[in-house]
């Protein structure tokens, strides 16, 4: 099965609609798949702390929604995360989900992601080039996730990065290109 972690707050983003063009594609071939939307599901990415009591006990979690998307986790090939670049890095609410879904003993120590064989991660920002991201700041991307992911044994991690999406600047033609690149890669 494949997973569409998902992190957009506006149905009319572009972010949607790169969404929609990855549900045609695995749609077209025919492929199993689970949508997890973080903000539309609520997702709470604070680390509590309850979490933290759990953790430091390696006690088993109780929160329904955290053990949910880890059943999701266990049971995918592949993950695709789509979100916009905020600050030069995830959303916190991606982060959140690392942090607390990604737990010890479920996804590094004594169990590993390692079902998961690919994972791609499908970003947009209102900068041009995936250099002006990754390069001022750090690299958001291959570094700090890719290095997150290797450490819970997935080690097949691709960037899909698309920039000068701002405020819908652009003509037709520009998103639609993006689109057909999107179904084409996915
Ligand atoms: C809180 C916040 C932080 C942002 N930080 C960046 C940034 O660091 N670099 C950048 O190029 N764009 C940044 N943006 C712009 C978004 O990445 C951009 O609007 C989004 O990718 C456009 O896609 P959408 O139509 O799906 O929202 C930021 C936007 C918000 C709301």
């Amino acid at each position: 099965m494949k997973t569409i972690i998902y992190a957009h707050p506006d149905k009319n983003s572009f972010c949607n609609s790169i969404l929609q063009k990855v549900i045609q594609k695995l749609n077209d071939k025919n492929y199993d798949y689970k949508i997890i939307n973080l903000i539309e599901e609520k997702f709470n990415p604070v680390f509590s702390y309850e979490d933290h009591l759990v953790y430091k006990k390696k006690e088993v979690l109780k929160d329904d929604q955290v053990l949910k998307y880890q059943k999701i986790l266990k049971e995918s090939e592949e993950l695709i995360f789509i979100f916009p670049i905020y600050w030069f890095q995830t959303p916190a609410i991606v982060k959140g989900f690392l942090d607390r879904v990604f737990t010890e003993d479920f996804a590094f120590g004594q169990s590993w992601l390692d079902n998961i064989k690919k994972v791609t991660f499908i970003t947009t920002a209102a900068l041009e080039t995936k250099e002006e991201i990754a390069n001022d700041f750090g690299n958001p991307i291959d570094v700090n996730l890719f290095g997150v992911l290797k450490y819970c044994g997935i080690n097949n991690n691709f960037w899909l990065h698309f920039g000068g999406i701002g405020h819908g600047e652009k003509d037709k033609g520009f998103y639609d290109n993006i689109l057909k690149e999107v179904y084409k890669k996915i």
